[in-house]
């Protein structure tokens, strides 16, 4: 059986005490540090650049995560990279050149993802699928944490995840938007390895180790 992963976004964690709340996550058990880069033009929303990069990079040792929701990723890629990110996920809606993307991000020395919105489909990045270490299904429209889970993401998950294993088979799947203790076992049962979360960890009423704890609970046991 493959792995799970927890990997908090800090999209809604306090800025101001940013390195402490990642130390948090991480002593409860976080995974991956998950980093939404969001530029006004791709999604709505303006968020954070690398410099943000750079400082988580010195907060932990944890992977980190990092989400490109912008027009043209290729201008940011190597700075990104600079700054420390362990992953550059890129959309495949925001890329003419997916493929030449997708090889500049292997060459940078980063792990390779690719992220699709709701309302594309498993096929648009069938030809990629053995260049990538990573395929992120966004389960909201991207642009802001907090909103509701949509469903009918699910059977696209197992789609891609039946059509990783023939080509593929150690590459992970990300569901990224809405997940709570209950769409994270919906998510693992369709097939996904890596869960994004903002609100439930550091939203969660009851602080970021019970926001992480009620996740990982739903994980399979060992
Ligand atoms: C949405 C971002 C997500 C978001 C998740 O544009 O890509 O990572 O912050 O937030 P929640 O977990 O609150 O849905
Ligand atoms: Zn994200």
């Amino acid at each position: 059986m493959m792995r799970h992963y927890l990997a908090p976004s800090i999209l809604s964690a306090d800025f101001l005490a940013l390195g402490q709340q990642i130390v948090e996550a991480e002593a409860a058990g976080a995974d991956w540090v998950h980093i939404d880069i969001i530029d006004g033009h791709f999604a709505p929303n303006l968020t954070m650049g690398p410099v943000v990069v750079t400082a988580c990079r010195r907060a932990t040792q944890l992977p980190l995560d990092v989400h490109l929701m912008v027009e043209k990723p290729d201008t940011f890629l190597e700075s990104f990279a600079q700054a420390g990110a362990t992953s550059l996920t890129v959309h495949v809606e925001a890329c003419t050149h997916l493929h030449r993307t997708l090889t500049h991000i292997r060459e940078l020395g980063c792990g390779v993802g690719v992220a699709l919105n709701p309302g594309t489909p498993a096929s648009s990045i069938e030809p990629v699928l053995h260049l990538v270490d990573l395929v992120l299904v966004m389960s909201v429209n991207p642009g802001f944490s907090g909103q509701e889970f949509i469903p009918e993401v699910l059977p696209k998950v197992s789609e891609i995840r039946r059509k990783l294993n023939k080509v593929n088979p150690p590459a992970l799947i990300e569901i990224d938007g809405g997940i709570t203790p209950e769409t994270l076992l919906r998510s693992l049962k369709a097939g996904v390895q890596v869960f994004v979360a903002a609100t439930s960890v550091y939203g969660h009423p009851d602080g970021i180790a019970a926001g992480v704890q009620s996740l990982r609970e739903v994980f399979p046991k060992k």
